[in-house]
C-alpha cells in the first residue's frame, strides 16, 4: 500500500476574551462544552484514521489553543500519533497568546513533540494593544517569548498587525525590532475590518480612526525592506522567515497539498476534494462526520494554483498548469509579454514569479493571468 502525504489542522475554538477585530470561529465557552468538544474532536480524529496517511505537519490553531488545559492537547496529539503515520521530521505547531502561555504549558508542549510555536503578539505598543482589545501588555508578550526560548523552542513565530488605529510606522518598526531578537518567523497581517466586530462599530462611531489602505501598503513596503536587512525574507505576502524556518504547513496550503481539518469549522482538501465541518458548535457536537464533498473542477484547480502560487516566492508552476489543461504561456502570451516588459513578473525556467518590488499590486497581476 502506498503512503499518501497529508497535513493535519486541528481547530481549538476557545479564547479567554474576544479581541475587537476578530471574527474567527472562536469564543468564550464553559468548561462542560470544552469537555464535550474535545471528546468529539478525538472521535473525529479516530473516524478518519488511516496508517497509510503520512502526516508531514500538524497545526493546532484557533482560537487560542494555549488557553485550554494541556491535558487536552496531549490527548489530541497522542490520538493522531496512534491513528496516523506521523513522519519523523513532521513540523508540529501550536498557536498561543501571551496571556495564557505558562512555563508549565510550554514544558508539556515539548513533551508532546510540539516543535513550533506561533504567538499572537499583534503589537508591542501598549496603546495599540488596548485599542484592539488585547488583554496583554508589551511586557507580557516579551516574557512569553523569553519563556518559550528558555524552554527550548527554536522555531517561534509572532503574529503582528499592520494598520491598527493610531499605529504609525515608528511603532510598527519598534515592535518588529524587538520581536526579531526572539523569533525565527514573522507573520505580518494587514488589519481587516471584519463585519460584526467591535472594531468595525468603533470605526463607524468615529471612536477610532481607520488607517487608510495606502498608508498600510506604505508601512508594509517599509517593513519588507527593514526585515530583509535582518535576513527575514518574505516568502509569502504576509510571511517572513530566517533561512530554514519557513512554515512547512503554510507552504503546503499554498502548494496545494492534502490537508485534513478536524474540529469546528475546519476545512479539508484531500484528493482534490474540498469539504468543511459545521461552524455551529451544537451542530458539530452532534455531527456524524459525514460531510458533503466538492470535487474541484479543472478550472477551480487552475485558479487556485495561480492565486496561491503568485503570492509566494515560488510563483506558478507552468508545467503543472499544462498538465491540468492550461497552457498559460500561450493563452496569456500578450499579458505575460507586457508584464515582463514592465518588470512586474519574471518567467524563470518552469515558473512565473512576481518581482519583489511589485508585490503591492499582486491582486491586479493575478487577475491578468487567470484564465
Ligand atoms: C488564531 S489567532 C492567533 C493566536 C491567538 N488566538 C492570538 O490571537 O494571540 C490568528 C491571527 O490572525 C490574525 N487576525 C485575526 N483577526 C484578524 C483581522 N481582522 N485582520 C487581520 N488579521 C487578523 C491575528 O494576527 C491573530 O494572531
Ligand atoms: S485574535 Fe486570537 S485571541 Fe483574539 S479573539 Fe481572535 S482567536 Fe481569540
Amino acid at each position: 500500500m502506498t503512503m499518501i502525504d497529508t497535513m493535519i489542522y486541528v481547530h481549538i475554538p476557545f479564547c479567554d476574551s474576544k479581541c475587537f477585530y476578530c471574527n474567527f470561529v472562536s469564543g468564550i465557552y464553559k468548561d462542560d462544552i470544552k469537555e464535550k468538544y474535545f471528546k468529539k474532536l478525538n472521535e473525529e480524529i479516530e473516524y478518519h484514521k488511516n496508517k497509510n496517511y503520512n502526516v508531514t505537519s500538524i497545526y493546532i490553531g484557533g482560537g487560542t489553543p494555549s488557553s485550554v488545559s494541556t491535558k487536552y492537547i496531549g490527548e489530541i496529539l497522542k490520538n493522531i500519533f496512534k491513528n496516523y503515520f506521523v513522519s519523523d521530521n513532521a513540523e508540529i505547531t501550536i498557536e498561543a497568546n501571551p496571556c495564557s502561555l505558562t512555563k508549565e504549558k510550554l514544558q508539556d508542549y515539548k513533551k508532546f513533540n510540539i516543535n513550533r510555536l506561533s504567538i499572537g503578539v499583534q503589537s508591542l505598543n501598549n496603546k495599540c494593544l488596548k485599542t484592539i482589545g488585547r488583554k496583554h501588555t508589551k511586557n507580557q508578550a516579551i516574557n512569553a517569548l523569553k519563556m518559550a526560548k528558555s524552554c527550548g523552542f527554536k522555531n517561534i513565530n509572532a503574529d503582528v498587525l499592520i494598520g491598527i488605529p493610531n499605529q504609525n510606522y515608528a511603532k510598527l518598526k519598534s515592535t518588529v525590532r524587538i520581536l526579531k531578537k526572539f523569533v525565527t518567523h514573522l507573520s505580518a497581517y494587514m488589519l481587516i475590518n471584519e463585519p460584526n466586530t467591535k472594531l468595525t462599530k468603533m470605526l463607524e462611531n468615529n471612536e477610532v480612526k481607520v488607517v487608510n489602505e495606502d498608508t498600510c501598503v506604505n508601512y508594509y513596503n517599509k517593513l519588507v525592506k527593514y526585515l530583509n536587512k535582518f535576513n527575514f525574507k518574505r516568502y509569502e505576502i504576509s510571511n517572513f522567515a530566517l533561512k530554514g524556518f519557513t512554515c512547512k504547513h503554510n507552504l503546503g496550503y499554498w502548494q496545494g497539498n492534502n490537508y485534513l481539518g478536524f474540529g469546528l469549522s475546519s476545512h479539508s482538501y484531500f484528493n482534490n476534494e474540498r469539504y468543511q465541518n459545521s461552524s455551529v458548535m451544537a451542530k458539530y457536537l452532534d455531527s456524524d462526520f459525514e460531510v458533503e464533498k466538492h470535487k474541484l473542477t479543472k478550472e477551480e484547480m487552475i485558479e487556485e494554483h495561480i492565486m496561491l502560487g503568485l503570492r509566494t516566492i515560488y510563483g506558478v508552476d507552468i508545467q503543472y498548469l499544462k498538465s491540468i489543461g492550461y497552457d498559460i504561456l500561450s493563452s496569456k502570451k500578450d499579458e505575460i509579454a507586457l508584464l515582463e516588459k514592465n518588470n512586474f513578473i519574471t518567467v524563470v525556467k518552469n515558473r512565473i514569479v512576481v518581482n519583489q518590488d511589485k508585490w503591492g499590486v499582486i491582486n491586479q497581476i493575478i487577475l491578468k493571468l487567470l484564465p
